[in-house]
């Protein structure tokens, strides 16, 4: 029992390091969008729609944002919609 405690900690423990990583939302947010203008710019445009902002992402891919397709996805993933964690990256 002990045991699996401390595995399903270890395992919770590793799965919040992933959404903390540079690789989720808030990362490429802050590498590769806040150069050219605020975070505020793109919290301003969170639950505008999947479709949408693959077109916003590949619009400031032209100005060399510089987003990978992974990226692109994930981003566009995680502004269609207010989450925790659009509200902990936007306030
Ligand atoms: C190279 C500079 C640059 C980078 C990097 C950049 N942007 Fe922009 N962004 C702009 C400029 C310039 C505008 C205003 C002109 C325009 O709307 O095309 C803009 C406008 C926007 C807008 C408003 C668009 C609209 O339709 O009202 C959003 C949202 C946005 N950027 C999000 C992002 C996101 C998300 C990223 C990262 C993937 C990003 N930007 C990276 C330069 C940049």
């Amino acid at each position: 029992m002990f045991i699996k405690n401390v595995l399903l900690v270890g395992f919770l423990v590793v799965a919040l390091a992933g959404c903390r990583s540079d690789k989720g939302c808030r990362g490429i947010l802050v590498n590769k969008c806040s150069s050219c203008h605020g975070l505020s710019t793109s919290c301003a445009k969170v639950g505008e729609g999947y479709g949408r902002w693959l077109g916003i992402i590949d619009a400031m891919n032209t100005l060399h944002a510089d987003v990978s397709e992974k990226e692109r996805k994930v981003l566009a993933k995680c502004l269609s919609e207010p989450s925790a964690v659009t509200d902990d990256i936007c306030r």
